[in-house]
């Protein structure tokens, strides 16, 4: 009973949101890069120490590419001595999709860019940034060792954290500064722990219900992971506790969260990596213990070969049924949902996110409950 119990504690408190999700967009291999726009600019958002460059000389520098193994590689220039007062060439590419709530990025990674002034990011935004949104679902700087969440939004939006979440709350006004940030408490989230373990997966469950976080290191993907690598179709009912939890009650999605592209870039320095004390508690404090004048200029290398993402695939599911979604998946065949109880039931949890009324809002939580001991 005790199990029971627990099981069904459980799925209400996290499974609430669809379970079951196909695939309506595989950036991966030859087609990774395809699907994107390439910002040609200076970092004007967070003041960063490069230029992102347009996707012709991104490809042509060779900062972005896929690799002989078939990864994305997305890197910071490291061949070209820059000189003072130069910013040194970067990425920054934004999905031309948006994605609406109801929907699943996994993202799976064998490297991060790290080292000192690197600060790289793998986030979603809306079309009005920052009016309509933001989710960073990977984010670090400098030798931090740990990855770090967050969800930036207009005011209105905090952050409860449900006592099962796996990671740590610092801070809960999703309205002002970084946002609602979680720091990861697993291992090898970010940096050289990271590279050592062959990286890992995250994904980021994007529902009316609330957002969901979470990263496996390589060593300990779920089997359910794993096949969603390969699969049209992706079940988030046995992934247990996210690392970074945002339920609703305390954040109405659907009203901060429009539809949301994703953001891959990699910034030196500037509004976080840049900042003197943070920059300090982990690198330098010599020559000048400055992150600009100690990293941007001279020849790139060593100092910048750690700074690249290796991604195996960035894959997006959504929870609407095939037939309803815009577009097919690149190169993919969109799979039927499967029959199982599990996805029925988690039509009858879609059904409960979507409630309008609070009679049916309390009949869902009835069927959660219901089916919820079922299937536990
Ligand atoms: C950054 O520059 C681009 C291109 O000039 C511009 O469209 C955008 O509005 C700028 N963003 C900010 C926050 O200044
Ligand atoms: C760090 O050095 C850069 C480049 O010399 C300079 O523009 C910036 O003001 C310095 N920052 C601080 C906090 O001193
Ligand atoms: C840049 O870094 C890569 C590893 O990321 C390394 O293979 C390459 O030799 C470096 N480039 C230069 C010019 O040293």
């Amino acid at each position: 009973m005790k199990s029971v119990l627990t099981g069904i504690f459980w799925f209400t408190l996290f499974h609430v949101a669809a379970a079951s999700y196909h695939l309506v967009m595989d950036h991966s291999g030859q087609n990774f890069f395809n699907g994107w726009n390439f910002i040609d600019n200076w970092d004007n958002t967070t003041n960063g120490d490069v230029n992102f460059i347009d996707q012709q000389d991104a490809t042509s520098q060779k900062l972005a590419y896929v690799s002989g193994t078939g990864n994305a590689i997305i890197k910071v220039d490291n061949s070209t001595n820059v000189l003072y007062p130069n910013k040194r060439n970067s990425i920054r590419m934004e999905s031309t999709d948006f994605y609406p709530v109801g929907t699943l990025f996994i993202i799976d990674a064998l490297h991060m860019p790290f080292g000192c002034s690197v600060w790289p990011s793998i986030w979603t935004k809306g079309a009005a940034w920052p009016n309509d949104g933001e989710i960073d679902i990977i984010e670090a700087v400098n030798l931090m060792n740990n990855n770090q969440m967050a969800l930036h939004t207009q005011p209105g939006c905090s952050h409860t954290t449900p006592q099962n979440q796996v990671g740590s709350s610092i801070l809960n006004d999703c309205s002002t500064g970084s946002g609602c940030t979680v720091a990861e408490t697993k291992q090898n989230s970010y940096g050289s722990g990271f590279a050592a373990a062959s990286g890992g997966v995250f994904a980021a469950q994007f529902d009316t219900s609330g957002i969901y976080i979470w990263f496996w290191s390589r060593a300990d993907l779920p089997d359910s992971v794993k096949q969603a690598a390969t699969s049209s179709i992706a079940d988030t009912s046995s992934w247990g506790a996210p690392s970074a939890a945002y339920p609703s009650s305390s954040c109405d999605i659907s009203k901060f969260f429009g539809a949301q592209q994703l953001v891959i870039d990699i910034t030196l320095c500037g509004d976080w990596a840049g900042v003197q004390s943070v920059y300090q508690s982990t690198c330098h404090t010599t020559p000048t213990g400055n992150c600009t004048a100690d990293n941007i200029w001279g020849p790139g290398s060593p100092r910048y070969d750690d700074a690249y993402f290796e991604l195996q695939s960035i894959r997006v599911f959504s929870a609407a049924s095939p037939s309803a979604s815009s577009g097919s998946p690149s190169g993919t065949s969109s799979g039927a949902p499967s029959t199982t109880l599990k996805s029925a039931a988690a039509t009858n949890m879609q059904w409960f996110s979507g409630a309008k009324t609070t009679a049916q809002a309390i009949l869902g939580a009835v069927w959660v409950v219901v089916v919820g001991a079922f299937v536990v």
